[in-house]
């Protein structure tokens, strides 16, 4: 649970424990604060001192938390987070911290882990950061580039290749989006490059055409946060070296009359995790891998970019 807010609110363990006793410390000050209030109105209704005292640490426990936070140093981080509970609840900036805070406003905006703009309707909308690995020519990787070119919360930020030949590599370059070629030792042994990632502010991984297995690490670090794109329908043809043409080949010799393609979440099973969107195409009697392979590859650019942003979007919309 830590873990998992640790990442949600992309903080260290330290932080974390602050922002714990932060949250405790206001809570009582909060409570304290309403009974002394209370005491002081003298009211004999015992409802009507219940619903008060609502009232009252509803108003209060923003000022305590903020005020709690200062000398713990947090400060900052319960403005950006008062700031998205007054968003949600009024649908906009709340005043809080109009004057006292424009500062630290500023400095979060450019800060702020990832980044956000304004949208036409005045609200913020977060970037969404995604790293797409890829070995292969990267048919696929370009037509999400090209899909979130001009998109206003997501960015590809990262291509990861494990293959420094790979023809994803030189779209890497004339898309001038920064590349990593994995070492395969610190890939599996170390630290399945979570520190590179998470300092790129990486949010999403999509896996477009990448053949090793995801080390448990990076699964632990983005759960449910990794996507995949698999040229069958899982569950049939998946698993351990099937991949690509083989894929294909072994469609084509057992006679079947339709494949397609699989997009799923990545858990630490090959070809395994929670299937998210399929799309099927149907084979000729006389359709051969190549002919299969071209029409799974037009599935795939004309699904896969717009799966993402669904996931994506989807995503987003449960976070604070
Ligand atoms: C795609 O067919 C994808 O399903 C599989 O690898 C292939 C990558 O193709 N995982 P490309 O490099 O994107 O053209």
């Amino acid at each position: 649970m830590f873990k998992g807010l640790q990442q949600k609110w992309k903080v260290n363990g330290w932080q974390l424990l602050l922002i714990i006793s932060t949250f405790a410390l206001g809570g009582s000050l909060c409570g304290y604060t309403g009974r002394r209030v209370l005491q002081l109105m003298d009211i004999d209704s015992p409802w009507f001192r219940v619903i008060l005292y609502i009232i009252i640490i509803t108003l209060l426990w923003p000022l305590c938390v903020i005020v709690v936070s200062i000398p713990l140093g947090q400060f900052k981080f319960f403005l950006i987070y008062i700031q998205k509970i007054g968003r949600r609840v009024f649908g906009k900036k709340v005043g809080i911290t109009e004057n006292v805070g424009r500062r630290a406003m500023a400095d979060d905006q450019k800060n702020e882990d990832a980044e956000t703009r304004s949208t036409s309707n005045g609200q913020r909308s977060t970037v969404k950061h995604i790293a797409i690995f890829a070995s292969g020519t990267g048919t696929n990787a370009q037509a999400i580039i090209n899909h979130f070119k001009n998109s206003s919360s997501v960015k590809i930020a990262l291509i990861i290749s494990n293959k420094p030949d790979a023809g994803v590599l030189k779209i890497t370059e004339k898309e001038n989006i920064p590349s990593i070629i994995i070492d395969k030792e610190k890939f599996f042994r170390g630290n399945a490059y979570v520190d590179e990632l998470k300092e790129k502010k990486i949010d999403f991984i999509v896996l477009a055409g990448f053949l090793w297995k995801i080390p448990s690490a990076l699964i632990k670090a983005y759960p449910n946060k990794i996507i995949n794109i698999h040229p069958a329908l899982l569950p049939k043809y998946g698993g351990k070296g099937m991949y690509g043409h083989h894929v294909h080949e072994t469609v084509i010799v057992n006679k079947e009359k339709e494949s397609g393609i699989t997009i799923h979440f990545v858990d630490e099973l090959y070809d395994h995790g929670s299937i998210i969107f399929q799309a099927t195409c149907s084979i000729d009697e006389n359709d051969t891998a190549d002919i299969l392979a071209g029409k799974i590859h037009k599935l795939e650019h004309e699904n896969f970019p717009r799966v993402i942003e669904e996931v994506v979007k989807k995503a987003a919309s449960y976070e604070l």
